[in-house]
């Protein structure tokens, strides 16, 4: 086992005018290991997520992924390139472009991929995620089980060594 943490967090802080959603948090995930998050509605799930990805910047303490700190004001896609990919809640595809343009996106801009390592990269992810079928549909135009297929394939696109799934299978049906 790697001897350090992949991510890290010590005393993470966040509120929202007066509301403190992140209180101190402090934790740590190891390679191969799946961490569960649970909360109420407003728990600060998402918010905790929006901390890692840099979606949200941190209040206070500090985030280190594979032991390298990572800095306030630094982007969503620069933290992607570092191999920390995400889904989000309420999906966000690019919806004037295909479910394989998508993908591209991610494994390209994100993922740092040429485009031919990328192109083959996609299709086998797209077919493992069930939308292989749709590749080339337009993203704007799929069911919401669809969707978070999408979020979870361009997500894998990317290349992440950490996958945050926020609610991956929220608001769907057991079947
Ligand atoms: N950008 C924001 N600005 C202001 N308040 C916010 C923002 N993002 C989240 N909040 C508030 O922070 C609290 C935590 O929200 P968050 O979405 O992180 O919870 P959650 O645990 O993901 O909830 P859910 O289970 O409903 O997805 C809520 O009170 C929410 O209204
Ligand atoms: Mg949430």
């Amino acid at each position: 086992m790697s001897a350090v943490p992949i991510l890290s967090a010590q005393g993470l802080s966040k509120s929202f005018g007066a509301v403190r959603v992140i209180h101190e948090i402090s934790f740590e995930v190891w390679p191969g290991e799946v961490l569960g998050v649970l909360g109420p509605n407003g728990a600060g799930k998402t918010t905790l997520f929006n901390l890692i990805s840099g979606d949200v910047a941190v209040d206070g303490g500090n985030l280190r992924f594979q032991g390298e700190a990572l800095k306030g004001g630094e982007p969503p896609f620069k933290r992607c390139r570092r191999g920390i990919g995400r889904t989000y809640q309420v999906p966000r595809p690019y919806s004037g472009m295909t479910t394989f343009e998508n993908l591209l996106v991610a494994a390209m801009f994100g993922g740092m991929q040429s485009e031919r390592v990328a192109n083959d990269r996609c299709a086998a992810i797209l077919d493992d995620c069930g939308l292989g079928d749709k590749a080339n549909q337009l993203a704007g135009s799929l069911t919401l089980l669809d969707r978070k297929r999408l979020e979870l394939a361009r997500a894998l696109a990317s290349g992440p060594k950490l996958l945050l799934l926020d609610e991956i299978a929220g608001g769907l049906t057991d079947e």
